[in-house]
């Protein structure tokens, strides 16, 4: 093992610690808690040598900063959405310009808000086949810059959430080309890098920052995130700035102890536990490909997509149209089975594969979901393309205006071309479909309807039927 402070610290808390006359209020105190609030430990006060000292954790950040080859590293435990919501504060001036990907997360929207930047929305291409989101092609960011020569930083997402990398090389030299940086959202992409048959990760790859949920794709507690930052074109005691302002005073050592093990075991072993992760995602595909009527995304979608550089190797799309079954129906009956996806709506599943994962496990997950899908088969229907990807928004007022405007709710017939108020947000993968500042589009908002009404989780608007929608008093 090499130098984890943060998790040596933790477990030497763990083994030693009495009553601590200090906030967590359950006081270790094993009358009153479960074995679980046992291992609640407050870094400050726990973890760090002193009451107030950062040693520990700025060397652990420091090392994992050298893992990944970047001149400043954060550790979050708010999850990426802190990094993004900090990196939007980094960029520029309130009315700046940015270039941003339309498929960024709801974070990265509020982080916008929050930073009064103007976004100049592009969106990737999308694959035919299957309507999933398939790379950004560079020449789409060059026209943007042409046309907004005064931006002040391109935004991209990559991977994307179905697994798709665009050309960040290429991405990152045309952004320092106009002299502004490249930041990337790399939420789903904290493996990246560490094994010859993953892309690069964007630090890797010259982008200036890079966010990432050390949850997601590594082996962090839940809400573990690490923003990692490089260069001149980043002004990174802003970025610190906001990255501590926007951090809760209270971070759990429990959960930066797990990015410390986390960075250590990618470090350690890495590249086998990552090789193991590539090759069980490529059984489980090679039998799901057995499936009739089954669609099965793998690398083979980078061929046909030229805005694709590569499609992450450990990443299972199936989509269920041909087979006739509905999503919605075969999670339910997998969840009852013990079996829980990460995304799954009526026409598309995606099981997560990590390093974590044992032959045992992928073998369960492919076995189930293949029987779920037969004992559910119907009439092959026609795919329908998740709305996250493809998104074009008829932006009338900037989110930040728009989300402090006055603003009243409205019915849904009433609040088509009017301008949203609120966003809407459907679960996973987490992209507005509706936000502020948008005008809201009669389709978009009936498939949202749709959406909900068969069971999806629309969040962060008042009605998340919508049958009503907050738009901005005209
Ligand atoms: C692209 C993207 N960025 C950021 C986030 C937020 O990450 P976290 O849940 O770690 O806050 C997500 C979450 O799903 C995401 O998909």
């Amino acid at each position: 093992m090499s130098d984890t402070p943060l998790y040596d610290a933790y477990k030497n808390f763990l083994a030693n610690a009495g009553t601590p006359f200090t906030v967590p209020g359950h006081k270790r105190n094993p009358e009153l808690i479960d074995d679980l609030l046992a291992l609640d430990v407050p870094h400050y006060t726990g973890v760090e040598d002193r009451r107030v000292s950062t040693k520990r954790l700025a060397t652990a950040e420091r090392i994992a900063g050298e893992l990944w080859g970047a001149d400043w590293c954060g550790f979050s435990v708010q999850g990426s959405s802190h990094g993004n919501e900090a990196i939007c504060l980094s960029l520029g001036k309130p009315g700046d310009k940015v270039i941003v990907a339309r498929t960024i997360h709801k974070s990265l929207f509020f982080g916008i808000v929050l930073a009064g930047l103007v976004p100049v929305w592009i969106r990737p291409d999308i694959d035919d086949e299957t309507g999933l989101t398939a790379g950004m092609p560079v020449s789409r960011v060059a026209a943007a810059l042409k046309e907004h020569p005064d931006a002040k930083a391109v935004m991209l997402v990559e991977p994307s959430y179905v697994g798709g990398v665009s050309d960040v090389a290429a991405h990152a030299e045309l952004a320092h080309a106009h002299g502004i940086p490249l930041t990337v959202d790399a939420a789903w992409g904290a493996h990246l890098g560490f094994h010859p048959d993953l892309p690069p990760h964007a630090i890797q790859a010259g982008a200036d920052v890079l966010v990432t949920s050390i949850h997601k794709h590594m082996t962090g507690f839940t809400q573990s995130s690490m923003v990692l930052a490089q260069g001149e074109r980043i002004d990174l005691e802003r970025l610190e700035a906001a990255f501590e302002g926007l951090h809760t005073t209270s971070p759990s050592g429990a959960i930066f102890a797990s990015i410390d093990l986390a960075r250590d075991l990618l470090q350690e072993r890495g590249e086998e536990l990552l090789g193991q992760a590539i090759r069980l995602a490529e059984e489980s595909r090679a039998r799901f490909r057995q499936v009739p009527g089954l669609g099965v995304v793998g690398t083979e979608i980078a061929d046909r997509s030229p805005a694709l550089f590569m499609h992450d190797p450990t990443k299972i799309v199936l989509t269920l149209s041909g087979t006739g079954a509905d999503g919605q129906v075969v999670a339910d009956v997998l969840e009852q089975r013990g079996l829980h996806l990460e995304f799954a709506d009526r026409d598309t599943f995606c099981p997560v594969i990590t390093l974590g994962d044992t032959p045992e496990s992928v073998d369960f997950m492919t076995t189930e979901i293949i029987r779920a899908i037969e004992e559910h088969r119907g009439e092959p229907r026609k795919l329908v393309h998740t709305i996250a990807w493809t998104l074009d928004p008829d932006t009338a007022m900037t989110p930040r205006d728009a989300f402090f405007a006055d603003h009243e709710r409205v019915s849904a017939a009433a609040a088509v071309g009017r301008i949203a108020a609120e966003s809407a947000v459907p679960y996973p993968p987490g992209v507005p479909a509706l936000a502020p500042g948008e005008r809201i589009n009669g389709d978009v908002l009936t498939a949202l309807q749709a959406e909900a009404r068969s069971g999806t989780r629309i969040a962060y608007c008042g009605d998340p039927m919508l049958e009503t929608v907050l738009v901005v008093k005209e």
